[in-house]
């Protein structure tokens, strides 16, 4: 199975000029590597231009609205990414949340995501870390609450990203060994709730991801790829990191 890499470009880079270019050095990074596979999550009004640039990269949407239409002044829906090429959505990502997004809002976007037959990708992580525990629990939460009444012939081809909020744009990802535990207390949660399709949900790890860790990252932690902020939005970087793993 393919290593899946998620670049989140976030609000990056500044201008066209350049996020064609970055494109065209992971377009080309990503070609060179069989064993890994890469969608690009650009800032919407990127999308339909870049589609046009290559079809082996399939195309993300950062965040959409559920609704298919009406007065959300600056926002766009998941139809309107569908229609603008986004094959992918990422949903509930930890700097939405930190706006406002609720586990409610998550949920309705998977719904959306799905009818418009779109990839969700799911973000979910805990923001800060005690020996209690308890953040099995908001992990437990934002899975379930997420994906309520999604379809059990539909559950398998939800992504879920544990991006821990406290790791991103760290200077360090998390240990391995803690995202392994989590990918199985993730993936025990969706087959309690949903059966043993549950134990076929790719999860991806982000947070602090770059050439230097993803490996290692691969070997120990348990994930299928990664959800990638920083080191996706420079050319350099993500040559690197694509290079690293293949
Ligand atoms: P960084 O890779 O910059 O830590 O960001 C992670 C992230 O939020 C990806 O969605």
């Amino acid at each position: 199975m393919k290593t899946l890499v998620v670049c989140n470009w976030k609000m990056n880079p500044s201008s066209w000029k350049e996020a064609k270019k970055l494109f065209e050095e992971t377009k080309k990074a990503a070609g060179k590597a069989r064993s890994v596979s890469v969608v690009v999550a650009p800032p919407a009004l990127y999308l339909r231009e870049l589609s046009k640039l290559a079809r082996s990269i399939p195309l993300a949407v950062q965040h959409a609205h559920a609704d298919e239409g009406g007065a959300h002044t600056g926002e766009i829906s998941l139809a309107q990414a569908a229609e603008s090429k986004a094959t992918y959505a990422i949903i509930g990502h930890a700097e939405r949340r930190a706006q406002g997004e609720t586990i409610e809002d998550t949920n309705k976007q998977i719904l959306s995501a799905l009818a418009h037959k779109m990839t969700p990708i799911l973000c979910v992580g805990e923001s800060t870390r005690s020996i209690q525990g308890e953040y099995f629990e908001t992990v437990r939460s934002q899975v379930k609450g997420a994906l309520t009444t999604v379809p059990q012939n539909r559950i398998a081809t939800i992504i879920i990203a544990y991006e821990p909020v406290w790791a991103i744009g760290a200077p360090r990802p998390m240990a391995p060994r803690d995202m392994h535990e989590m990918g199985i207390f993730i993936r025990k949660t969706i087959v309690q709730g949903w059966g043993d399709v549950g134990h076929a949900v790719t999860v991806l790890y982000g947070g602090a991801v770059d050439s230097t860790n993803a490996a290692q990252i691969l070997d120990e932690g348990d994930v299928r790829g990664f959800l990638v902020g920083r080191a996706s939005a420079e050319p350099e970087k993500i040559k690197a990191l694509i290079q690293s793993l293949s």
